[in-house]
């Protein structure tokens, strides 16, 4: 009875995503203009975009095992809408940190990519996930065919780089980009059912 009451009104659930997912930004925006973001704005601003946009990616990265154990499908359709928050955050991470940290110079952006291996580990994640948002739309999605989910599984290998751009960014507080490597380990390995509960065995028990 809940699943189709939710079934029915996914419009009004989809509304609800796109408002807590922009709620932060509008939270930021507030914080920034009352100027209260301690005593590092810029590395504050960084480091609250980056975290959102790997919180949206591994929320997005949950949506499949949750829709599948529960068996509500119309969730799959919120998958998109979530990535494409996610990609919204990290363009947002990246341009503060080349618009306020390298004072908008592409060139050093260029050099940093180069230079500091967590920094390119980051651009490879981003590029990655312009590429999945710009192809996830569905006139495109029939265009590519097969080709559509084999681009799309690389959301997997993005959801393992930006933790390890994390856990290398970060000279002390190891615990938390930790905690975010195995959350994606994890989600991976229930992706290709490699965990000695899969989904499939546990809807199956569901079933009995
Ligand atoms: C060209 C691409 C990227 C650049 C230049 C970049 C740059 C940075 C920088 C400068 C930091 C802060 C390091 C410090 O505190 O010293 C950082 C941290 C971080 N970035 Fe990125 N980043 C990129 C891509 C991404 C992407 C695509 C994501 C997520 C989807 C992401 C998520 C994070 C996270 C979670 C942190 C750690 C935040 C914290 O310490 O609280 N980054 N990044």
């Amino acid at each position: 009875m809940l699943r189709a009451l939710l079934a029915k009104h996914l419009v009004v659930i989809k509304i609800l995503l796109h408002s807590l997912a922009l709620l932060p930004l509008v939270w930021l925006a507030w914080q920034t203009y009352q100027q209260q973001l301690g005593g590092d704005p810029v590395q504050y601003l960084t480091h609250f975009t980056g975290k959102g946009g790997l919180n949206l990616l591994l929320i997005t990265l949950c949506v499949s095992p949750i829709a599948k154990t529960l068996r509500w499908g119309f969730l799959l359709q919120t998958r998109r809408l979530l990535g494409l928050w996610a990609l919204a955050y990290a363009l947002v991470h990246v341009s503060i940190f080349w618009w306020l940290d390298l004072a908008g110079r592409f060139d050093l952006l260029l050099s940093e990519i180069v230079k500091r291996p967590y920094i390119s580990l980051g651009a490879l994640a981003l590029v990655i996930l312009i590429a999945l948002g710009v192809t996830s739309f569905n006139h495109v999605r029939r265009k590519m065919g097969r080709h559509w989910q084999r681009l799309h599984n690389w959301v997997y290998l993005v959801a393992i780089l930006v933790p390890i751009h994390y856990y290398w960014s970060v000279k002390s507080g190891l615990v938390e980009p930790t905690l975010y490597l195995i959350l994606a380990g994890f989600l991976l390995l229930l992706r290709h059912n490699k965990l000695p509960i899969s989904i499939s065995q546990f809807s199956k028990r569901e079933q009995i």
